[in-house]
């Protein structure tokens, strides 16, 4: 009798060639690194687990091959579907809970991260403090907004000088400046470098709910899962600063819709921020205070952030 089917041990025959999948383990070579090993043992082990336990067919494994084949067709520099794929399944907020959460016996904690998202745009323009993020034509359409804040270092609580403040959100139509022609670019998007005093400000626009890109594989998936594409108001925000752990996070407008049942389920409690209406200052409707707190390299290691080293903030 051929494999297929063989007893393993007495107990009941296996559907399946039992040795199978150990046989695709083991055909990894010497030179292999130990993480590249450790982590293809055990996609290898996941995915064909994964294909036993449902009985996958071969017409439903072709749709996700044709699925990751269409999302790397449809990606460039302007659009990037395979995170997108990734994030309705909720894989990039996931990874980013383990790559950043620090251990549990810390006093305080930093800011909390949350997903990159597939619209960050390096090279925005460097900004004095106070500047405008949002182009003259845009900034008539929105609830124009004055955000302000320290940064200090989580565990001393003084401020951080130097620390590169990256943000972007979309615009009153709900798309980000590469999505849309209308808009200049570069468009609400900006960069601030603190002084001596950790603070920051800028003016902005009080964001709205958006659906991310539905017209590729992302919006497949979502279709067939019966949800909706839809992620609550936010400012994106990527922290940078000498000997610190960076922080890459979005902050949420606690009266947005889909607060509840964001699309790609980045929503935390400690983000959720409220837009105060702001009188008194003829650029701004609403005022945003927000502080944020980081963790320098050494502090991170010492609560077993994973990746915590001074290579991975390069
Ligand atoms: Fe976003």
């Amino acid at each position: 009798m051929a494999t297929n089917g063989a007893s393993v041990n007495g107990s009941k025959p296996h559907k399946y060639n039992p040795t199978f999948t150990q046989s695709v383990i083991n055909a990894t070579g010497p030179k292999a690194t130990p993480r590249v090993r450790q982590l293809t043992a055990s996609l290898i082990q996941h995915l064909h687990d994964f294909a036993r336990e449902n009985e996958l067919t071969v017409d439903e494994w072709m749709l996700g091959v044709e699925l990751m084949n269409e999302a790397g067709r449809m990606s460039d520099d302007k659009r990037n579907e395979g995170q997108l794929l990734c994030d309705v399944l909720g894989l990039e907020s996931l990874v980013d809970e383990i790559t950043y959460k620090l251990a549990s016996d810390a006093i305080d904690e930093p800011t909390a991260t949350a997903i990159l998202g597939p619209f960050y745009r390096h090279n925005a323009p460097k900004l004095p403090m106070g500047a405008c993020i949002v182009a003259e034509e845009t900034n008539k359409q929105g609830d124009r907004t004055w955000m302000h804040g320290t940064i200090t270092d989580f565990t001393t609580g003084k401020p951080i000088e130097g620390v590169v403040i990256d943000v972007w959100h979309t615009a009153p139509n709900g798309l980000y400046e590469q999505q849309d022609p209308d808009q200049p670019e570069m468009n609400l998007r900006g960069t601030f470098t603190t002084g001596k005093d950790g603070k920051y400000d800028f003016y902005c626009l009080r964001p709205v709910p958006y659906p991310i890109p539905y017209d590729g594989p992302a919006g497949k998936v979502l279709q067939a899962l019966d949800r909706h594409p839809y992620r609550p108001a936010h400012i994106h925000f990527l922290l940078k600063a000498p000997g610190y752990k960076p922080i890459v996070t979005q902050i949420f407008d606690r009266n947005s819709k889909y607060i509840e049942d964001d699309a790609v389920f980045a929503v935390k409690d400690s983000l959720l921020v409220d837009f105060k209406p702001f009188q008194g200052d003829s650029q701004a409707d609403f005022e945003l205070p927000y502080d944020f707190k980081m963790a320098s390299f050494e502090q991170a290691q010492k609560h077993g952030v994973v990746g915590s080293t001074e290579q991975s903030g390069a």
